[in-house]
C-alpha cells in the first residue's frame, strides 16, 4: 500500500514548453514550470523577461503561440471561462474605474460572483485602506493603487492568486504589509504566484523560484538550491584582527580563500563552525575578542549576477 504524498497530486500549475511571439519579439521562449499547491512560487527576472506575458497565459488572459497550460485541473487556453472564478489576478496595470471611490470598485467587483468571498470592509481593512474608502481611484497614489489591485484580486476568496509585481511602487511599510498578507494566504492554503524584481522579497516570500530571461528560465528551485548550486562557500566576517596573518587564516578548518576590504576580513569556508571556532582561538591567543563577527551567504542577487553578469536592478 502506497501513501499519497504532496507530491504525487497534481500541482495546482503545470505549463509545459509555453511559447508566445509578438510579431518578432518572443516574449516567452520555451517556459515550463509546475507550481504546487499552498505555495508561494515566484517569477523573478528583469523588465522585459517575459514574466507579465506568463502569467497572463495562465490566468486565461492571452492565447499563446502553443504550450500546454493546466492552472486547477482546467485547460488555461480552451476553458478559461472555467478558471476565471477560481482565480485571483491583480495586474500590472489595472484599469480601476478612475471615477469610481474604493468602495465602489470594490463592491463592483464583489458584485461580478455570485456568493462567498470576502466583504468590503474586510478587504479594506486587511489592505489598509481605510483612510482612503471614499477617494476616486484616479486620486490614489502609485502604492494605494496596487493596494486595492490586490484587494480586487482577493474579492473571491480564490484557491490561487496571481500578482504581478504587487509591491512596484510601494514603500517599504507598505511592501511588509504585503508580505504579511502573502504570507496569510500561504497559511489559509492557497496558491500564490507573484512576479517581482525585487529579490530581497522572493527571499522572504517564495517557497520556490524561477529565475526569468529573455523568455527563458534559467533556474528554477527553492532559494537555498539557487545559491548553493552556485556558491558552496559561506563568509564568515569580522573586523581585520591585527597580529593575525593571512597563513593563519587560510589554514582555518573549511577556508578556501581570504580576502581583506575596508577594515574587514572575510573567510571564504565550507565548514562556518569550524572556522569560527579558530577565529575564536587565534583571538583569544592575541587576548582580543573579534568585533562585529558575522555569517553571510550569498543572495539571489549574487546568484542573478552570476548567471547573467549583470544586476537585476540597475
Ligand atoms: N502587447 C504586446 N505587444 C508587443 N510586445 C509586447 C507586448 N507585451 C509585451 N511585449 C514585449 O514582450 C517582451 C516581454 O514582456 P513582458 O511579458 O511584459 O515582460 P516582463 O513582465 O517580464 O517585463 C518585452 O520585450 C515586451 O516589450
Ligand atoms: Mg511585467
Amino acid at each position: 500500500m502506497s501513501i499519497p504524498t504532496a507530491a504525487a497530486a497534481e500541482p495546482v500549475i503545470r505549463v509545459a514548453g509555453l511559447h508566445k511571439a509578438y510579431g518578432e519579439t518572443r516574449a516567452v521562449d520555451g517556459v515550463s514550470f509546475e507550481v504546487q499547491a499552498g505555495t508561494i512560487f515566484g517569477l523573478l527576472g528583469p523588465n522585459g523577461a517575459g514574466k507579465t506575458t506568463t502569467v497572463e497565459v495562465l490566468e486565461g488572459l492571452r492565447e499563446p503561440d502553443r504550450g500546454e497550460v493546466r492552472v486547477l485541473g482546467v485547460d488555461a487556453v480552451r476553458d478559461p471561462d472555467r478558471l476565471k472564478p477560481r482565480i485571483g489576478v491583480s495586474l500590472q496595470t489595472a484599469a480601476l474605474y478612475p471615477k469610481l471611490t474604493v468602495v465602489e470598485v470594490l463592491d463592483l467587483f464583489r458584485g461580478f460572483y455570485h456568493l462567498g468571498g470576502r466583504s468590503t470592509d474586510e478587504l479594506i481593512s486587511l489592505m489598509d485602506l481605510g483612510e482612503k474608502r471614499t477617494t476616486r481611484t484616479q486620486n490614489l497614489s502609485g502604492g494605494q493603487r496596487q493596494r486595492l489591485s490586490v484587494a480586487l484580486a482577493l474579492v473571491n476568496d480564490p484557491e490561487l492568486v496571481f500578482l504581478d509585481e504587487p509591491t512596484t511602487g510601494m514603500d517599504p511599510a507598505a511592501r511588509r504589509a504585503l508580505w504579511d498578507v502573502v504570507l496569510g494566504l500561504r497559511s489559509a492554503g492557497r496558491t500564490v504566484l507573484l512576479t517581482t524584481h525585487y529579490l530581497e522579497e522572493a527571499e522572504v516570500l517564495c517557497d520556490r523560484v524561477a529565475i526569468m530571461d529573455h523568455g527563458h528560465i534559467l533556474e528554477e528551485g527553492t532559494v537555498e538550491e539557487l545559491v548553493s548550486r552556485r556558491f558552496k562557500e559561506r563568509a564568515v566576517r569580522f573586523d581585520t584582527i591585527d597580529g593575525l596573518p593571512e597563513e593563519r587564516l587560510a589554514r582555518m578548518p573549511g577556508v578556501a580563500s581570504v580576502k581583506h576590504e575596508d577594515g574587514d576580513t572575510l573567510l571564504y569556508t565550507r565548514d562556518v563552525a569550524g572556522t569560527i571556532g579558530a577565529v575564536l582561538d587565534a583571538a583569544e591567543g592575541l587576548g582580543v575578542e573579534p568585533a562585529n563577527l558575522g555569517v553571510r551567504r550569498a543572495t539571489l542577487e549574487d546568484v542573478f549576477l552570476d548567471l547573467t553578469g549583470r544586476a537585476l536592478r540597475d
